[in-house]
């Protein structure tokens, strides 16, 4: 147990009805404050090991840490963002009340700067606050899924493809407002994305899964911040082709030397 780390071990969980497990003896280690990205082939257990790490389903064998506490526990102490792949929000509450609700819940919230409305705008919605759920486009409810996370001020946010639905104006305008959030305050990011570039980006580590468990971790050695000649240039370039052959590994069945480096090392 550490207070300064996610620790995940020999993680597995299987569905009921399901011949093969979600997740099947995975391993991760994430440091606090450290900026993580999972990719991997569709089905290979992302979002079912993101769900067990917000507490909203708990393993069948294994152990998860995180900063010295259990998922619920953090969870219960709304020190835990969750943007799940499909966002829910609540059908009879406003945007604006749908981004406000976990402030309210939340002794943490109101610590910082940001008011809703900031928030609000910070997403570009600042022009549907009075909307409803039904009234949106899912890009849309995206956003606000995203800015209600942003407003819980977690101790760890955990984002589900959360920029997936996005036009591409409008998810560089939100990475880099991630980044902002994660720089400023000691939030720890486990981020879930398709897109070798995002990750490669965004993250100090890019964690390459095969099904069920952890194929590669790959570190990201670019300066921060990170301008576009830093995210577009040659190292990074050489860092998302080095992602890319693991994927493709990954998508092969995993037939890869054994991990050479601790997952979540810089
Ligand atoms: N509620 C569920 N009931 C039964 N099986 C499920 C359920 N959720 C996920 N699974 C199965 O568990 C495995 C992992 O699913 P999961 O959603 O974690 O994958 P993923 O990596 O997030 O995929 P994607 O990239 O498509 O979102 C898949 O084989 C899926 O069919
Ligand atoms: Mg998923």
């Amino acid at each position: 147990m550490s207070g300064d780390r996610i620790e995940v071990r020999a993680l597995t969980k299987s569905y009921p009805g399901s011949d093969r497990p979600a997740l099947a003896g995975l391993d991760l280690e994430v440091p606090r404050r450290r900026f993580v990205s999972l990719i991997g082939p569709s089905g290979c257990g992302k979002s079912t090991l993101l769900r067990v790490l917000a507490g909203l389903t708990s393993p069948d064998e294994g152990t998860v840490d995180l900063f010295g506490s259990g998922p619920r526990a953090l969870c219960r102490a709304k020190a835990v963002g969750l943007v799940p792949q499909t966002p829910a929000l609540l059908p009879w509450a406003t945007v604006r009340r749908n981004v406000a609700l976990p402030g309210r819940v939340n002794r943490r919230a109101g610590r910082g700067t940001d008011t809703v409305d900031e928030l609000l705008e910070g997403v570009g919605l600042a022009h549907a606050a009075r909307s409803y759920p039904h009234q949106l486009s899912g890009g849309m409810r995206q956003r606000v899924a995203i800015a209600r996370a942003f407003a819980l001020r977690p101790e760890l946010l955990l984002m589900d493809e959360p920029f997936s639905a996005l036009d591409e104006f409008t998810r560089e305008s939100l990475q880099l407002q991630l980044l902002d959030l994660w720089q400023q305050r000691s939030t720890t990011v486990v981020f879930v994305t398709h897109s070798v570039q995002e990750a490669v980006a965004l993250s100090d580590t890019v964690v390459v899964m095969a099904p069920g468990k952890v194929h590669r971790t790959v570190p990201v050695d670019l300066p921060r911040p990170r301008g576009t000649s830093a995210v577009t240039g040659p190292d990074a370039r050489t860092i998302a082709d080095t992602v890319r052959a693991h994927l493709r590994q990954a998508w092969d069945g995993g037939a890869a030397e054994p991990e050479p480096e601790p997952t979540g090392a810089r």
